[in-house]
């Protein structure tokens, strides 16, 4: 193929295909919560992805809209909107990846487990429509409280006897951004370069990114490390106190959301080595659900890999988010089963 100069080039060097057209196979895409502050931005990124075909936009109102506005892009997907309960089994049918940013976000001065009242019921009518409309989809899950959430959907998948524990993922793709940017910005290197894995749950304390494994290596003093994590920790409220009232982090979750959607893509064309935090089914813990390194491939989940060599800080903070997120998960489970 000949290769125009940037400049001249039709296609914007983002958007570029990474294979011949050829190679790129057929993926439909479901946003559920498409109409919200993260799914308009989240809907805007998997339109620009050259890996997706279809685009299915769902929500309960407003999605005809998001659609018409984003159909007019001039990419790959065709993209379709459907409003209302009665089309969401034709948004679903045929997903490859669904994505949820449904429910209600958080306002100052609340915590993620607030909103499990709205949103552990949001979320479980919506598993039970993918159970029975796309049973082999991989289920990104953004609604939260993410630890509790994840859970819910497992329980639902059981009961519908659909569940494969390689295809649910609780998105904690935003704290690895926020962790990367932050430490860039401390240790000052090329924020584009840096790489942090980042464990455990996504809300408060649970959220735990192991700045001892960060790449480039920089000797950061402990109490940058200590800030820097508290940082990361508190990253989603640093939004809902700056937007006052507005909502929360919607812009960069959109971002992280389709970080991670692409990477299932990749994974599901067989990409190798496409590997992001997620919080999945996991046994490297005492917890059944837990975030790590996780391989994606051709049927979700590859390998779930070890936490690795921790510092003595961060040792003691998988220590103290245990029981936390021990409570969030068996909440969750015991909301899915009453
Ligand atoms: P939003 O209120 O702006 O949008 C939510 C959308 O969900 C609305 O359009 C609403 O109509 C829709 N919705 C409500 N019930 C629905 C249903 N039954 N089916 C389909 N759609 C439904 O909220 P925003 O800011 O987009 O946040 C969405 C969720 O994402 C919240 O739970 C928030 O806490 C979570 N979130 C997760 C993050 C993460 O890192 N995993 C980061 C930021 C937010």
């Amino acid at each position: 193929r000949s290769r125009s100069p940037s400049a001249a080039s039709p296609r914007p060097h983002l958007l570029r295909r990474p294979y011949s057209s050829e190679s790129v196979p057929e993926r439909k895409v479901a946003v559920l919560g498409a109409a919200g502050g993260i799914g308009q931005p989240l809907a805007l990124l998997m339109k620009l992805n050259p890996l997706v075909s279809q685009l299915a936009l769902y929500d309960i109102a407003g999605t005809p809209g998001v659609a018409a506005d984003v159909g007019h892009i001039n990419t790959r997907s065709e993209v379709a909107g459907y409003a209302g309960e009665e089309q969401l089994g034709q948004a679903l049918e045929g997903s490859d990846v669904v994505i949820i940013p449904a429910g209600v976000p958080r306002k100052p001065g609340m915590t993620r487990d607030d909103l499990f009242n709205i949103n552990a019921g949001i979320v479980k009518s919506l598993c039970t429509a993918i159970a029975k409309y796309c049973p082999n989809a991989l289920v990104n899950m953004i609604s939260n409280p993410v630890n509790s959430t994840v859970p819910i959907a497992a329980e639902v998948f059981k009961k519908a006897g659909t569940y494969d524990e390689k295809k649910l993922f609780g998105v904690t793709t935003l704290d690895v951004v926020r962790a990367k940017t932050f430490y860039a910005g401390k240790a000052k290197v090329p924020v584009e370069d840096v790489i942090v894995p980042v464990v455990g749950g996504h809300a408060g304390i649970t959220i735990l990114p192991l700045f001892s494994q960060a790449v480039p290596k920089a000797n950061l003093a402990d109490e940058d490390i200590k800030a820097l994590t508290k940082r990361t920790q508190d990253g989603g409220t640093e939004v809902v106190e700056a937007k006052a009232g507005k909502g929360s982090a919607t812009l960069s979750m959109a971002y992280a959301g389709a970080l991670f959607a692409d990477a299932c893509l990749k994974g599901l064309n067989g990409v190798p080595d496409v590997v992001e935090c997620s919080f999945v089914q996991s046994s490297i813990t005492e917890l059944p659900f837990f975030a790590s390194k996780v391989k994606l491939g051709k049927n979700g989940v590859e390998e779930v890999f070890e936490l690795g060599p921790m510092s003595d800080y961060e040792k003691q903070g998988l220590e103290s988010l245990i029981p936390e997120l021990k409570s969030s998960i068996e909440k969750g489970i015991k909301f899915a089963n009453q």
